[in-house]
């Protein structure tokens, strides 16, 4: 019995380390059936892997190719795990293609995608609009504003002819946005310090109004660390005119209104003003004590300290933060952990769909920049 247990822990093991091998190639016309996590959009295989690699917990993927003809979900890039990181099944499916997570492979990931899809409409994310003569100078516009991830193009043959010409800018986070922070004893977070390329030199300035409130103009709220991670939220964002942040419960409110900003007194909320076209320099270098960046688990190590988690984050091409559990933390069984987190920073438009005479395509700002 003790014999059989032994043995049966190795192979599990085995298998662990069999999976971590970096396997980039797909699998067309073949579907890895259920374990969903999640489905977003995607207009390419290649990009629904970069998805899935930057997604904390997916270890393959199944995507439905514009080809696909039984319904209409084309696009959906469907985010997958298993316990052993195997798929379930694999059965043969014209219309999709499936693949792995490049997790494993410890590459940067470029969030360069030079292709351009004809007849297909990126929907919705619009935060500017003009008049292009074509997708190549829509494309154009969109790699020089910082704030534009992916663009829709209507051109010369679409339907309605009012419209045609338009070229629709928009917006999905290209920093990472931590979904849960919490004050917790025993705990340090940060981010990691691979240095994000940018075309700016100038500091950025950080001009706070101290136990300030700016009331109203809600363009919608996130979490952020400290009143500098919500300024940085702010100026990512090409709608957010000033913010407010709570830091209580590490509430950060991007607020939009362009034509006037009316402060009030408040004890424990910092607001202030984006600050674009400039480099920020501190709150990445920061560590974080007594805060949990809780969720988005890659997988954890066991480090000696908060530093040495850092810098496993660092060298960890997926992770862009992460949290140290340390000797104060109540539970004994936890300490030494420093768990690796990520977020999708790629562009990822909230839905894609086959549109008669729409071109769409994604910002070249990240193309041919070497990361390191
Ligand atoms: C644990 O807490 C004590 C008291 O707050 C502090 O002095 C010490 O530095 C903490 N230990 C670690 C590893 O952070």
């Amino acid at each position: 019995m003790v014999t059989f247990f032994v043995v049966a822990c190795l192979l599990s093991l085995c298998s662990f380390a069999l999976t971590d091998e970096c396997r980039s190639g797909f699998l067309k016309d073949m579907d890895f059936p259920g374990t969903d996590l999640t489905f977003l959009y995607s207009p390419s295989v290649e990009h629904c892997q970069k998805l899935c690699t930057q997604h904390p917990s997916c270890l393959f993927f199944t995507f439905i190719r514009p080809d696909w003809t039984k319904d209409d979900r084309n696009f959906q890039c469907f985010l997958k795990a298993t316990p052993s990181g195997e798929p379930a099944s694999q059965t043969p499916l014209p219309g999709v293609t499936s693949g792995f997570s490049l997790k494993a492979c410890n590459q940067d990931i470029q969030s360069c995608f030079p292709e351009v899809f004809e007849n297909v409409d990126f929907f919705g994310a619009d935060y500017r609009t003009l008049f292009t003569a074509t997708s190549e100078e829509c494309q154009r516009t969109c790699t020089q504003d910082p704030a534009c991830q992916f663009f829709t193009l209507l051109n010369e043959n679409f339907a309605g002819t009012n419209v045609r010409f338009k070229c629709h800018l928009k917006f999905s986070w290209n920093i990472p946005t931590i979904p849960v922070i919490e004050r917790n004893t025993g705990l340090v977070s940060g981010f990691s310090q691979k240095r994000q390329v940018t075309q700016f030199d100038a500091a950025c300035q950080s001009k706070f109004l101290l136990n300030t409130d700016i009331p109203g103009s809600d363009l919608l709220s996130l979490k952020a660390v400290s009143a500098q991670h919500c300024q940085v939220l702010c100026s990512a964002h090409p709608q957010c005119t000033y913010f407010s942040f709570v830091s209580d419960d590490f509430k950060c409110f991007l607020k939009n209104n362009p034509n006037e900003m009316v402060t009030e007194a408040k004890d424990g909320i910092t607001s202030g003003m984006p600050a674009r076209y400039c480099q920020f320099e501190n709150f990445e270098k920061l560590t974080y004590e007594e805060v949990d960046f809780k969720g988005s688990d890659i997988r954890f190590e066991l480090t000696d300290d908060a530093d040495a988690c850092q810098r496993k984050c660092t060298e960890t091409p997926v992770c862009q933060f992460y949290t140290y559990i340390n000797e104060n933390f109540s539970d004994q069984a936890f300490w030494r952990h420093c768990f690796l987190k990520s977020a999708i920073t790629i562009p990822v438009p909230p839905k894609v769909s086959k549109l008669d005479n729409a071109v769409s395509g994604f910002t070249l700002r990240d193309c041919g920049t070497t990361v390191s």
